[in-house]
């Protein structure tokens, strides 16, 4: 059989909104087959069971993982589940783990997750598959294509709070500057309401990023990000873009994409959409395991730049001044702001 006809087993652990998303788009996909599905709710575990027509369920993912023995490990559980995870997918001889946003609650934890990933030579992919929206691609090729001139700004705000939002701003802002990577962070939070949820977050936050190529970061994420008054979805109101010394072309999230470059304002439709963005996300994954040079768009590696970026800026909230990357271990970052925040 040649590689490109390779069926990938998967096991997804989680079955709430997101893990059915996955399940979905893996189900659907030829390329895959399901195997096996785990989460600790009996009830969302039966009925993914049935709509998936998978007889292997259990509440217990690394003993699914034993049992299974996929290619593939998915798991999409709230941001407090992760390193166990991991390790369990690793310690199961899984080829590729695909997991949810954010990547970690805090840089220690990343690190350790990143460190078990490559030492046995397993990939990852993170979900921020937005980037797959017409609306957002059209916007990178408008500043691939140089109509923005030298690009000295990129952007991205949501109304949505930091462990919700701030890693999709980061990755498409990066994105939209050829992922260099990032120099230099400086923060600012305020507002304790927030970490009392289940993403766990100061209520407002704002990153200042110098990337190495010179170019200029801006992030805000919360409640005193800019509204975007053209998109009536609350989780959608986050504009991402990139300045040039010849226009500005940006996406909104749940508003299509504008421009105005030298040839004149321009602008299209575009919404994001969860069955638009995930069977092309679904996709990459196995072109990856196809051909390692097929590096999916959102792999571990970069979404770990992102990440850092995120700490970075609580980092500097706490300690009041520049932080420089890259981040070693450290005090967990939540835990240090929830403290330093009024
Ligand atoms: N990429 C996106 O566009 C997007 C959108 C929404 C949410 N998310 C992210 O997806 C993740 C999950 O969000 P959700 O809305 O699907 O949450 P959810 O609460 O709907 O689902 C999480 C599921 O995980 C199960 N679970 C918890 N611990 C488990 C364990 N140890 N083993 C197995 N199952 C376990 C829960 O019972 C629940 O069914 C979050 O990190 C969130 O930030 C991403």
């Amino acid at each position: 059989m040649s590689a490109a006809q390779n069926i990938y087993t998967v096991a997804v652990a989680g079955l709430g909104k997101r893990g059915v998303h996955h399940a979905d788009a893996l189900a659907k996909n030829p390329r895959f087959k399901l195997v096996g599905l785990c989460d600790i709710d009996p009830a969302r575990l039966d009925a993914a069971k049935q709509k998936f027509g998978v007889g292997y369920g259990n509440a217990d993912a690394a003993r699914m993982l034993a049992d299974t023995h996929p290619d593939v490990f998915v798991f999409c559980t709230l941001p407090h589940v992760r390193l166990p995870l991991i390790r369990a997918g690793v310690g199961a001889g899984v080829k590729l783990i695909a997991y949810e946003k954010p990547v970690a609650v805090s840089m220690n934890e990343a690190l350790e997750m990143s460190k078990l990933l490559r030492d046995a030579g397993v990939k990852s992919v993170v979900s921020h598959q937005h980037r797959y929206g017409d609306h957002y691609q059209k916007v990178k090729d408008i500043i691939a294509s140089g109509a923005l001139g030298r690009i000295h700004t990129v952007y991205g705000h949501a109304t949505g709070w930091m462990m919700h939002m701030m890693t999709h701003m980061i990755e498409y802002a990066s994105w939209y500057n050829d992922y260099a990577p990032a120099e230099w962070v400086v923060g600012q939070a305020a507002g304790r309401e927030k970490f009392a949820d289940v993403h766990s977050s100061p209520d407002y936050i704002a990153a200042l990023v110098q990337f190495k190529n010179g170019v200029r970061g801006l992030i805000e994420c919360g409640a005193g990000a800019p509204d975007v008054p053209e998109v009536e979805s609350w989780w959608r109101k986050c504009r991402v873009g990139a300045q040039g010394t010849a226009g500005f072309a940006e996406v909104l999230t749940g508003g299509g994409w504008r421009a105005v470059t030298k040839d004149g304002a321009m602008s299209g439709p575009g919404g994001m959409d969860y069955d638009h963005d995930m069977p092309p996300y679904i996709q990459d994954i196995a072109a990856w395991l196809d051909d390692p040079d097929k590096v999916h768009p959102c792999n571990g590696e970069t979404a770990l730049r992102g990440f850092e970026i995120m700490m970075a800026a609580c980092r500097s909230a706490v300690a009041r001044g520049k932080i420089s990357l890259p981040l070693g271990p450290g005090e967990p970052e939540l835990e240090a702001l929830k403290r330093a925040l009024p």
